[in-house]
C-alpha cells in the first residue's frame, strides 16, 4: 500500500510523442497510480486515446493503471479497457442507463470499479452505488481537458463525500481531479480526500520528484 495521500499523474499532460519515457520518469519521480482519461469528444469535448494505447504502454510501467472513462456510451467498452491491463476502471454515472449494472461488469472482470462525479451531478447519486465502489473520485473541474482552474465549491463535497463513505464503512479511496497543484492540494487532503490527480501540476513541471513531493505534502 502507497502511503497516503496516493498520488496519480494524469498522463493527459504527458509528452505523446514519447510515452515510455514520460511513464519511466514519473514511476520513478515516485507516483503511485498512473491516471488515464480516456476522452471520445461526445460525453466531453475532447478526444484522447483509447484501449489500444494503454495495450501498448501496458509493460512498460508496474504502476497501477487508473482509467478515467469520459465516453458514452461506456459499457460495451468496459472489457476492452480491462482487457488492455487496467487496473482501476472509474465511469460517470451519466455515461450510461445503468451505472449499478456498469459497476457490476467491472467488478466481474476483476478491476477495481470506480464512480466519478463531475461538479454539477448530485451527490446523493452515490447512496445505491456506494457499495459497489473501490474509488470514487470527485471532479474539481468539468471534465474535458487538463490545465483547468480548481472549482473551490468542491472542498465541501469532498467532506460530504468522507462522511458518505465513513458512513459506509466500506475502504473505498476518495480521490479528487482537475487543478490539483500544491496551492490547492493542502485543502483538498484536509477536506478529506487521500488520492489526488495532477496533470499539468506534475507533467508540467521540470522537475517531477519536486512536483509530486510538493503534491504530497507533510499531512501524514
Ligand atoms: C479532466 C481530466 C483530468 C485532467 C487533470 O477531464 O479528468 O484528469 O487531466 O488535469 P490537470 O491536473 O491539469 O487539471
Ligand atoms: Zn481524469
Amino acid at each position: 500500500m502507497s502511503s497516503l495521500p496516493i498520488i496519480a499523474p494524469s498522463l493527459l499532460a504527458a509528452d505523446f510523442a514519447d510515452l515510455r519515457t514520460e511513464l519511466r520518469r514519473v514511476a520513478d519521480a515516485g507516483a503511485d497510480w498512473l491516471h488515464l482519461d480516456i476522452m471520445d469528444g461526445h460525453f466531453v469535448p475532447n478526444i484522447s486515446f483509447g484501449p489500444d494505447l494503454i495495450r501498448r504502454l501496458r509493460p512498460h510501467s508496474r504502476m497501477p493503471f487508473d482509467a478515467h472513462l469520459m465516453i458514452a456510451p461506456v459499457e460495451p467498452y468496459i472489457a476492452a479497457f480491462a482487457a488492455a491491463g487496467c487496473d482501476h476502471i472509474a465511469i460517470h454515472p451519466e455515461s450510461g442507463p445503468h451505472p449499478h449494472r456498469a459497476l457490476q461488469l467491472i467488478a466481474g472482470l476483476g478491476k477495481k470499479p470506480g464512480l466519478v462525479l463531475n461538479p454539477g451531478t448530485p451527490l446523493e447519486l452515490i447512496a445505491p452505488l456506494i457499495d459497489q465502489c473501490d474509488l470514487i473520485m470527485l471532479m474539481s473541474v468539468n471534465p474535458g481537458f487538463g490545465g483547468q482552474k480548481f472549482l473551490p465549491g468542491t472542498l465541501p463535497r469532498i467532506a460530504a463525500i468522507r462522511a458518505m463513505i465513513a458512513a459506509s464503512g466500506r475502504d473505498i479511496r476518495l480521490m479528487v481531479d482537475g487543478g490539483i497543484t500544491a496551492e490547492t492540494a493542502p485543502a483538498v487532503i484536509h477536506a478529506g480526500a487521500d488520492a489526488l490527480v495532477a496533470g499539468t501540476a506534475i507533467f508540467g513541471a521540470p522537475d517531477y520528484a519536486a512536483a509530486i513531493a510538493g503534491l504530497r505534502g507533510p499531512w501524514v
